[in-house]
């Protein structure tokens, strides 16, 4: 039910703002809707220039208003347009004077002023405080400028703007749309930075307040609150570019304020209303302790000089503690009359960031306006507009309306229950996506069968994704042919018998811990029972334990550790030709991972299944299982040493190769080497996608090197505690690697050599970062998973990784197409490797 009022709630956000980017209405200077007489100018050359000419595209007089004598830098003539009544300014059009060709006069740039009142006057700035704007570069065509931010204002002037003394004329459109809500000015407490360690510093102030700032307290202007632009869910990002952390909104801690635990704001409007409702976009990232606000408390005065009634309006909000979006939060006013109004707006947290406030009421007054057409004029009544009588028959379709979805909504998780019942019984494993847990949230989920895929419910349109259903199902098939470590037999048939065979595709498989073993990253290994392995089933040959002789520990996880040890005798055991790692004597140096001699039967089996996965891989580029000794406890497999631990550390170690790492000893590596160590990643990925393999966990922490630098594939998985900031805990069932995950394996977990491709690309954004970074360091896990969604939705909102400035553009291209949103875009391993390889010097 919070879900569905919230729905109420934000759906209302659409309809309860000015916005700018449909507020683009031409306010009647071309057309006459703006008569003469409200055409004013500081001065005129002839009558047959004068302000009334200034009319975009007319060519009535002598074609334009030119202001008298020549323009000098230092003038600040004007032409002035009373707009009849408060309007939303978005757009101002200028032209010169052409006069059929006998003129050739312009402003190449202008300022703007403007006036609520016609008596106290701003001057506008660009967001960046900018006051001029470019203008005309010949006489005849018309050039358009988008205020950002937009103005509410009655009274407008242009001044124009010049470097020499010239003579200018202008012709003038403005474009807008009526400022119905009527607010005049808000004041509040000044915003506030945030700086919290490890983020960058958030400036929340109102940078584009037209009015006064005193003593931290801003008063008699309108700003950010009003110019249209919502704040988007994660403050720290804004919809404007080449602006700074947190613009969007405005915000206070609480503690700030001294011990209130409130931020008090008073609004004066331009005339008494009825007051229905007041909406206040409100941000609620709670992970970074912002909510919006718990309770409002607001007080009304009927006239400016007049007391405050004594009897408030009181709101208190739902506190939404799993949804972090930002959104609007209505507040009902009960048609109170009012002139001014003083809101208290109460903490739920240490932050509240608002970063729009609009207000509805009931009685407009019709004006007999010359400046907009009835059309415009007239809004769309929406189901959440005012609760007017006048509405009622519209109200009365609303409520059948949401009633209505809400019979669809219960009859579609009913029926989907009932889907879930009968296909689990049938064959669970061959549904790819959980409608039930889709439609009706984790209450839904046996905890026999656990899913693991992460659709944030505000991205969840089943409608969209069931479309997507047939070519989810193709991919997995072809995903449950190399899901999890796929056995080899499995690799060789057709998809239709890989879906009947014993590897699940990993979002068809039941979950039962995910924990890695000693190093293999267990989330993606379907469940098996002991029974099904056995000794034949492992190709690696058995070496004796005793014959391993312990040097030290190189890692450890929850069930096992690896060692350095030696391995005495093992050239001959593994006899002639066996490609072995550097021999000191007749012993070698090996890495040993041994299983927890406690280890659960579970944990037992992944061990066993990734010895029977390993022992079948044979590539320079993966790491190579040399033995095992799995007659008796501890169970252990010995690999391969890689004498230069993971990619991740030797590069995090490592400086771009220079004359001063060279002068001053520093340990480095050459844009070659990066390259090179690409290559090889690509080669080892291109030898597993050939046999349908899919990793599920690339990334450099999953990199090992020799002392050649030669990379070897490995998988540890959560098995070093070192890289578990790298791995999201959900809800303390699945780790999953997300900023190394395609958008579809997050949101369906579907898992096939594509999501690996995607995996390429951000550990090859790594290499060339150096991982001195975490991919989406600036993100937190939350905010990864909503830019999945981004991903998904490919509207152009998703973030991607920024070039590493170390990377080639051409290879940066390479990344951006790894991480393609639909799977036929992105490359191939082979072409992957294809495209690399002639970069490296041979
Ligand atoms: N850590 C885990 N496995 C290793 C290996 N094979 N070589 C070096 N370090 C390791």
């Amino acid at each position: 039910m919070h879900l569905f009022l919230l729905l109420i709630l934000q759906t209302t956000a659409a309809f309860g703002q000015i916005d700018p980017a449909h507020c683009r209405y031409a306010l009647g200077m071309e057309d006459g809707r703006i008569k003469d007489d409200d055409i004013t100018a500081s001065s005129q050359w002839y009558e047959t220039t004068g302000p009334q000419y200034a009319r975009l595209n007319r060519e009535e007089g002598d074609g334009a208003w030119c202001p008298e004598g020549q323009l000098e830098p230092s003038d600040s003539q004007y032409l002035q347009v009373d707009l009849g009544r408060l309007t939303f300014l978005t757009i101002v059009g200028t032209q010169g004077r052409y006069a059929r060709s006998s003129g050739n006069e312009f402003a190449r740039a202008y300022r703007l002023n403007y006036s609520r009142d016609g008596l106290l006057w701003k001057s506008w700035r660009n967001r960046l405080g900018n006051p001029v704007m470019e203008g005309n570069k010949n006489a005849y065509a018309s050039v358009i400028n988008d205020l950002h931010p937009p103005i509410v204002t009655r009274h407008v002037r242009l001044i124009p703007v010049t470097k020499l003394s010239t003579t200018v004329c202008m012709r003038v459109e403005l474009y807008g749309c009526p400022w119905d809500d009527g607010l005049i000015s808000y004041a509040a407490p000044e915003g506030q930075l945030m700086m919290p360690p490890g983020y960058p510093i958030a400036s929340l102030n109102d940078s584009t307040y037209d009015g006064t700032r005193e003593r931290r307290r801003l008063s008699g202007g309108l700003g950010q609150l009003t110019d249209g632009v919502i704040g988007l869910d994660d403050f720290l990002l804004t919809r404007q570019y080449h602006v700074w952390p947190g613009y969007d909104y405005l915000g206070w801690r609480n503690d700030s304020l001294g011990t209130q635990g409130f931020v008090e704001m008073e609004f004066v409007f331009d005339r008494q209303r009825n007051f229905t409702s007041m909406k206040v976009h409100s941000n609620n990232m709670f992970s970074r302790g912002v909510k919006i606000f718990s309770s409002v408390s607001c007080q009304f005065k009927p006239h400016l000089i007049a007391n405050w009634e004594a009897e408030p309006v009181a709101f208190k909000t739902v506190l939404d503690d799993r949804n972090p979006s930002a959104r609007y939060v209505t507040v009902p006013l009960n048609r109170r009359a009012a002139k001014s109004l003083r809101c208290r707006f109460y903490f739920a947290d240490v932050w509240m960031m608002f970063s729009e406030i609009s207000f509805q009421s009931g009685n407009e007054i019709k004006h007999n306006n010359h400046t907009f057409q009835s059309e415009q004029v007239n809004k769309t009544t929406s189901c959440f507009d005012s609760p007017d009588v006048s509405n009622t028959p519209v109200l009365i379709g609303c409520l059948v309306t949401i009633i209505l979805l809400l019979v669809i909504i219960i009859f579609l998780i009913l029926w989907c229950q009932y889907d879930c019942k009968v296909l689990e019984k049938k064959d669970r494993r061959y549904r790819l996506i959980d409608w039930c847990y889709f439609l009706s949230g984790p209450a839904n989920t046996d905890p026999h069968y656990e899913r693991v895929f992460l659709l944030d419910p505000q991205y969840q349109n089943p409608a969209v994704l069931r479309n997507k259903l047939p070519e989810l199902s193709q991919s997995a098939e072809a995903s449950a042919c190399g899901g999890g470590y796929a056995e080899p037999d499995v690799t060789q048939c057709t998809p239709h018998q890989c879906f009947h065979s014993n590897a699940p595709h990993y979002a068809e498989t039941d979950i039962v811990r995910l924990q890695g073993v000693t190093g293999s990253n267990m989330y993606a290994v379907p469940a098996l029972t002991v029974d099904s392995l056995t000794r034949k089933d492992i190709s690696a040959a058995e070496f004796p334990r005793q014959q391993l002789i312990f040097r030290e520990k190189l890692g450890e996880g929850q069930f096992g550790e690896v060692h350095l040890c030696e391995a005495e005798g093992l050239p001959e055991f593994l006899g002639e030709g066996s490609p072995l790692p550097d021999r000191d004597g007749h012993s070698v140096l090996v890495a040993v991972k041994q299983l927890r001699a406690d280890a659960t039967s579970q944990a037992r089996n992944d061990f066993l299944k990734e010895i029977k996965i390993m022992s079948r891989l044979n590539d320079p580029n993966i790491i190579r299982l040399l033995c095992v000794c799995v007659s008796s406890d501890p169970l252990c497999m010995v690999t391969e040493y890689m004498e230069n631990g993971d990619l991740n550390m030797f590069l995090s170690q490592r400086e771009i190769e220079s004359t001063l790492t060279y002068a001053n000893n520093i340990p480095s590596v050459s844009l070659s080497d990066l390259l090179h160590m690409s290559v090889q990643i690509s080669s080892g990925m291109k030898y597993l996608a050939s046999l349908n393999f899919v990793h599920r966990d690339l990334a450099t922490r999953n990199c090992l090197l020799d002392r050649r630098l030669t990379i070897k594939i490995a998988d540890f998985g959560m098995s070093r505690n070192l890289y578990s900031s790298d791995y999201y805990r959900i809800q303390g069932r699945a780790v999953l690697p997300i900023r190394w995950m395609a958008w579809e394996s997050i949101l369906l977990g579907k898992f096939t050599t594509a999501s690996d491709v995607w995996a390429f690309g951000v550990t090859l954004w790594e290499i060339f970062t150096l991982c001195k970074e975490q991919p989406y360091s600036l993100l937190s896990d939350e905010q990864v998973i909503e830019n999945t969604g981004e991903f998904f939705r490919n509207q152009g909102r998703q973030i991607f990784l920024y070039g590493p400035p170390l990377c080639p553009p051409s290879l940066f291209e390479l990344m951006m197409r790894c991480w393609s949103r639909d799977i036929p875009d992105r490359p191939t391993f082979e072409g992957l490797y294809q495209a690399l390889r002639p970069h490296v010097s041979q």
